[in-house]
């Protein structure tokens, strides 16, 4: 079946409702487009476990700080259909700002807690934007299952907490970073890094592979994976780092010394020239023993 495009909110929600009457299990991988490898894998990935995949295709304004990148954030519709349709999308859902934000909107979804740091003390209305984008895109789909990368592990969390405080009947699925074969995670900001950027930024995955060697050898001191973290960021000249922590994966706390039964996270925050990098890692005890 080609890929059929839907700009309107109501017709995605009559195509799932037809969809759902059919007894089919809708499967919705939320992007902002800009589709890679890593997109395709999510897509893949909820085409195994569902009849029909929903890819939706949306730039939300409302996730940007005005300084951010927004009005520059790579674009290209027709190689975004391609990959989606190869990797196993039937329906790309892709409306405009207006269908989504009509003059009048004033609803916000503001989660507390979890928003509050890393990611969300250095972007603050970034998360409110995601949660509020994220309902009213599983409102349109209606599926069954929404699947999210871990590239953006703060945003997993908060996208958890969200269908759990909403009661929203949909599971989520959260998949690895794919990354490129030097280590680099699969992100569309990557096309804003120059060659000698994107040979500077292998240190990102570094890091958090050094922090996690060092959990695998015992280390448990939050200050001192934090030291290795930087260490290693620090090993290439020119680079901002906004943050590079490590925490419990669930919660996001952040003790001085972490239990031998705890799942931890390090994460990471940098700019390399102008372009902003994320990257994580879970090590996870019950992997291990
Ligand atoms: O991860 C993203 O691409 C976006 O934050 C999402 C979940 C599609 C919401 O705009």
């Amino acid at each position: 079946m080609a890929l059929e495009i839907i700009r309107s909110i109501r017709e995605m929600q009559s195509i799932a409702d037809n969809l759902r009457f059919d007894k089919k299990r809708i499967g919705v991988v939320p992007t902002m487009g800009y589709l890679h490898d890593g997109h395709a894998s999510l897509i893949q990935a909820a085409s195994d476990i569902s009849d029909s995949v929903i890819v939706t295709l949306f730039v939300n304004p409302k996730q940007f700080a005005a300084h951010e990148d927004l009005s520059r954030y790579p674009r290209d519709f027709d190689k975004d259909c391609k990959i989606a349709e190869q990797a196993g999308a039937h329906f790309l859902f892709a409306p405009s700002d207006e269908e989504m934000y009509p003059n009048g909107f004033a609803t916000s979804i503001s989660i507390s807690g979890i928003t509050q740091k890393f990611e969300g003390f250095f972007r603050p209305s970034h998360f409110d934007g995601v949660a509020t984008v994220v309902t009213k895109l599983l409102l349109a789909t209606k599926p069954h299952i929404a699947v999210f990368g871990q590239k953006d592990y703060q945003q997993t969390l908060v996208i958890k907490r969200l269908v759990a405080d909403l009661n929203l009947d949909v599971e989520v699925y959260i998949k690895p970073t794919i990354r490129e074969t030097e280590g680099l995670a699969m992100s569309s900001r990557n096309v804003y890094l120059s060659e000698t950027e994107r040979i500077q930024s292998l240190v990102i995955s570094q890091a958090v592979t050094d922090a996690y060697t060092a959990v695998e050898s015992g280390e448990r001191n939050r200050e001192q994976l934090n030291t290795i973290l930087k260490t290693t960021l620090l090993s290439i000249e020119h680079i901002e780092i906004e943050y590079a922590v490590t925490a419990n994966a669930e919660t996001l706390e952040e003790p001085d010394i972490f239990t031998e039964t705890e799942s931890i996270v390090f994460l990471i925050a940098v700019k390399i020239g102008s372009t902003r990098l994320i990257d994580n890692a879970v090590w996870n005890p019950r992997q291990t023993n």
